[in-house]
């Protein structure tokens, strides 16, 4: 009868969570959905067409291998020969926008910028980008997501000395001039967890184990090639229109409870992640906390100085004010708490924080273990506006893993939209300049050390009983049709 079905009308639009947001949940047109791979993740083809090795190629090779299951990358989704199929999957999820990145050793082999180009590698990222536009979608093109050439690093030049500098800066400004066609720029992705992860706890390549030395160094240099890049593309490139930036992920810490010394923990946690970057690069030199923690503990260490570089008045300046808009990734949220003299063990930071697998039980667990806590992407954003100010803010990243076992992700389709419902909170209440967002990631691929073991992807790809690599669209495929297709969260 007519009155179940007012019943049930009513019932459906109470449980939305969006019915309470401006316009019924609604994105605004300009806003710009995306997803987002990168080169070594997806490309395969390793050895093929005259590319060079990257680090990554070595690393993976390695005997103990250091990656999960002794996986590599070397076929990874074979993107390099299926990318027309791939660009077909991120418009037929209605997406603005595809986010990829470039291998600096498909165009350059050893890294170096000679007379040469290596035309396969060049061919293969014109085609790429040329279908993008044909398909009505948005190159946006990371210039570095950690493959860097191996024979830099053979040769000494790598992120922990300012010799890669102007080598970096020779690559990039190949690709910019010879992609005109990108509409957004990113220099370089995460280099927090890059710096830690490759130069301090050596779980990703080179793996290199030089915690609270080299990881502070290798952030200090690729701040300063970040800062060469951009400014050398506002000078010979005035031309272009394309915004650039640097990617820095930013998860959220929530204060254990609300005793003070924690409030200030976790605020020196957020610091010492995403303050690390941002701070340098929208308001000038490290955080001053971070300053101050690594000095004290490097003294208490019989060090006669911080091993945190110290930037030059000239290098403040010359990073200070080189993005065009904010690209943060947002993955996870953790309790943080205060540990006044924990022992430096170098795995942890120099903040005097107690983070690690730390969580409220109250907050949802997913089947990867993380929790999913959606208020803690407002959070980030609204810090970031109340840090940096109300820039313009692309969220590059954002996504969930599971095991790959199903293809109903409910728990994918939930995790996003319970976050871009706080997204939209974020833009609607706070007022923070949300403009476009890219999911982690397009297909499932190669996690790093984890290997294939941890599934992002709304397409599915089984690399371990499919020699085909068939890309099956998971349920989570039709959600994000559905979001494209009416600007609207149906939840
Ligand atoms: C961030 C990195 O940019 C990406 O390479 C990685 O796969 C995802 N996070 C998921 O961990």
């Amino acid at each position: 009868s007519p009155f179940y079905l007012w019943l049930a009308v009513i019932f459906i639009i109470s449980r939305s969570n969006a019915s309470h947001l401006k316009n019924n949940g609604v994105f605004p047109k300009k806003f710009i959905f995306g997803a987002a791979t990168a080169a070594y993740q997806i490309e395969g083809a390793w050895n093929e067409d005259g590319k060079g090795e990257s680090v990554w190629d070595e690393f993976v090779h390695r005997s103990p291998s250091p990656i999960a299951n002794n996986e590599t990358g070397d076929v990874a989704c074979d993107s390099y020969h299926r990318w027309k199929e791939d660009l077909h999957l991120v418009s037929n999820l209605g997406m603005q926008y595809y986010r990829f990145s470039i291998a600096w050793t498909r165009l350059f082999p050893d890294g170096y910028v000679g007379k040469k180009i290596n035309q396969a590698g060049l061919i293969y990222y014109k085609k790429l980008i040329q279908e993008v536009v044909k398909l009505g979608l948005m190159p946006v093109v990371t210039l570095f997501h950690w493959d860097l050439p191996l024979k830099l690093y053979q040769d000494g030049i790598s992120w922990t000395n300012d010799s890669i500098i102007d080598i970096y800066v020779n690559y990039t400004r190949q690709v910019i001039k010879h992609f005109p066609e990108v509409s957004i720029w990113i220099t370089v992705n995460e280099p927090r967890i890059y710096c830690r992860y490759s130069y301090g706890l050596g779980t990703l390549a080179p793996g290199i184990k030089e915690s609270g030395i080299l990881d502070y160094q290798c952030s200090y240099v690729i701040l300063k090639a970040h800062a060469a890049v951009y400014r050398m593309y506002k000078k010979e490139f005035p031309l272009y229109k394309a915004p650039m930036s640097i990617v820095v992920d930013c998860q959220w810490y929530e204060p254990e409870t609300n005793k003070t010394a924690d409030i200030q923990a976790a605020d020196r946690q957020q610091q010492f992640e995403c303050g690390m970057y941002y701070h340098p690069v929208f308001i000038g030199d490290w955080p001053s906390v971070v300053v101050e923690r690594v000095a004290e503990r490097s003294k208490k260490e019989g060090y006669k100085k911080s091993r945190l570089p110290k930037f030059t008045m000239e290098e403040i300046k010359f990073i200070r004010g080189t993005h065009d808009y904010l690209a943060v990734n947002h993955y996870y949220t953790f309790l943080a708490a205060d540990e006044p003299e924990a022992p430096y063990n170098h795995t942890d930071y120099d903040n005097d924080v107690r983070v690690i697998n730390s969580r409220s039980p109250d907050w949802a667990l997913a089947s990867n273990k993380y929790a999913i806590v959606p208020w803690g992407v407002r959070r980030v954003l609204n810090w970031l506006k109340q840090q940096y100010g109300n820039n313009m803010i692309i969220i590059t990243e954002m996504g969930t893993s599971d095991d790959g076992s199903s293809l109903n992700d409910y728990e994918r389709i939930n995790f996003y939209c319970d976050y871009f419902c706080e997204i939209l909170e974020a833009m609607q209440i706070d007022r923070v300049k949300v403009i476009g967002l890219s999911v982690w990631s397009l297909m499932d691929n190669f996690e790093w050390n984890a290997g294939y073991a941890s599934h992002f992807g709304l397409y599915n790809i089984n690399f371990h009983n499919d020699t085909t690599l068939r890309r099956t669209p998971k349920r989570s495929v039709g959600f994000f049709k559905m979001l494209n297709k009416t600007r609207k969260l149906h939840c």
